[in-house]
């Protein structure tokens, strides 16, 4: 599904990622850890198309992205639910889901995957005609999803939907995330602070340190690797 090669980024003349390769694959959870500043962000707003790779290659469906512009990539599936949630506050519920659908004409569709949106999360249901900005922490983090599902993602990339939330609203969210990998012909790509639950969750994981893969295997190899467990599962 994905496949990323080599994946170089600078801001200016600031180069953040170092070669980084990842791939993800359909029905799997794909997380990478790392710590703060590694270049997490920088790697999902590259493959969204939001920042420019400087070299290697974007390969979707065997298709190279690097030259799309990011709606055009949203049109492929490619679709990044961003860190800090980036909701509309003064628009409802329900038009803050809708702006997920930009790049989509069939209507019919479009409410096939919205009664999807309510089914997973029924609360957006009873609340689509509240101002989003009037939604407490992980409602908002749901809308912020729920928006992204409304673009009809292969690839859902999410930074960080847990930041900020109780332990109880985070565990839903990620049993959410569960349903979402499950629902079918989706890959998503999870970058989280909280290593433990990410890799809890995911099936394949990447630790990103310094702009430059270190460890990468299946979710539970990565986990009880002695310098992962030392250094992000405090054991
Ligand atoms: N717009 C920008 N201009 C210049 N440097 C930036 C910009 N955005 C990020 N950086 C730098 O790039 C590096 C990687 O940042 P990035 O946001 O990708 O890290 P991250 O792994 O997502 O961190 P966090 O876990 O804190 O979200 C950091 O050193 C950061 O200061
Ligand atoms: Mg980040």
């Amino acid at each position: 599904m994905l496949e990323a090669r080599g994946i170089e980024t600078s801001y200016g003349s600031t180069q953040v990622l170092f070669g980084v390769n990842l791939a993800a694959e359909e029905n799997k959870v794909t997380c990478v850890i790392g710590p703060n500043g590694a270049g997490k962000t920088t790697l999902l707003l590259t493959l969204a198309g939001i920042l420019q790779a400087k070299r290697g290659d974007i390969l979707f469906d065997g298709e190279r992205l690097n030259d799309l512009p990011a709606w055009e990539r949203v049109k492929k599936g490619v679709v990044l639910c961003p860190e800090r949630r980036r909701l509309f506050p003064s628009l409802s519920v329900l038009e803050n889901l809708t702006q997920g659908a930009y790049t989509r004409n069939d209507t019919q569709d479009v409410r096939d995957t919205l009664e999807e949106v309510f089914t997973l999360f029924p609360i957006l249901k009873e609340r689509r005609s509240q101002l989003a900005g009037t939604l407490s922490g992980g409602e908002q983090q749901m809308v912020a999803i729920g928006r992204s599902l409304m673009s009809h993602p292969k690839l859902l990339m999410l930074d960080e939907p847990s930041v900020g939330l109780s332990p109880l609203m985070r565990s839903k969210i990620f049993e959410q995330i569960l349903r979402i990998r499950d629902m079918g012909s989706i890959a998503i790509v999870l970058v989280e602070q909280d290593a433990a639950d990410a890799l809890e969750i995911s099936d394949y994981a990447y630790v990103l340190e310094d702009g430059k893969i270190t460890i990468h295997g299946a979710a539970v190899d990565v986990a009880a690797n002695p310098e992962v467990r030392a250094a992000y599962l405090g054991l």
